[in-house]
């Protein structure tokens, strides 16, 4: 895999990337989240950068700087997320979705810090759009990729997320072991695409995302044929 690097696997290829936590406001001071640390998008994009693509990084708010000769797109919630990617349809041919997008945000976002006062408060969440789907459904579809982070039955999971949002891959990762995932710097996952399926053992996610670009650019060549 090593010398794909060399030769320019992604050369004159436009690959966007999403990456991170998105933040969904409860008043100007507050909001729900999730533990992505983005490491895995991040490292994607270092990846295809070095494979000769030109890269994009849509980002939620994350800690890690951005890799070098990489575009960075600072986002926000995960309709800003929506909005950058639509931006970017025109000119990209692969769309990689490695982001931990908030499923649900509060249905209004006070505008004003909300004050103390009664013992328990409810927050009446709504469903946030698909980043990756809406990509994957519009006219100007680009070769897509998504994530999974499955608990339990990965395989089954994985898959009917590859075929309800209609990606052309699907990188899943089981969240449930606990020295992997959301905040290590290692990662193992099984890839699913049409009738086929690759595992990769637990290694760093520098060396899993050259992995990955790799097994994408192969995938992605197959489909311009
Ligand atoms: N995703 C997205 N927009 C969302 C939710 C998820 O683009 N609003 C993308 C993620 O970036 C990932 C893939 O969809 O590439 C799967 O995310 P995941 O959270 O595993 O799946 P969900 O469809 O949200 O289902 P659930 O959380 O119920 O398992
Ligand atoms: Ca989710």
């Amino acid at each position: 895999a090593a010398n794909l690097f060399e030769t320019g696997l992604l050369a004159g290829l436009e690959v966007v990337i999403t990456a991170g936590p998105t933040r969904e406001a409860i008043d100007p001071v507050r909001y729900i989240s999730n533990h992505s640390s983005g490491k895995m998008g991040y490292a994607i994009a270092a990846a295809a950068r070095d494979a000769g693509a030109r890269v994009t990084l849509i980002s939620g708010p994350v800690i890690i700087p951005a890799p070098e000769r990489v575009n960075c797109v600072r986002t926000e919630s995960a309709r800003d997320m929506l909005d950058a990617s639509l931006a970017l349809l025109g000119r990209c041919d692969i769309f990689i979705a490695a982001a931990a997008v908030a499923d649900y945000r509060p249905m209004t976002a006070a505008h004003q810090k909300i004050k103390k006062s009664a013992d328990s408060m409810e927050l009446t969440l709504v469903k946030n759009p698909d980043v990756v789907a809406t990509v994957a459904a519009h006219e100007l579809r680009p070769f897509t990729v998504g994530f999974a982070a499955e608990t339990q039955d990965v395989d089954v999971y994985a898959r009917d997320k590859l075929v309800r949002k209609n990606l052309d891959m699907i990188v899943a990762n089981d969240v449930s072991l606990s020295e992997i995932g959301f905040n290590s710097d290692q990662n193992a996952v099984t890839v699913f695409w049409a009738e086929n399926q690759q595992s990769f053992a637990q290694m760093s996610k520098q060396a899993l995302a050259r992995e990955l670009v790799g097994l994408i650019a192969h995938r992605y060549q197959q489909t311009q044929t």
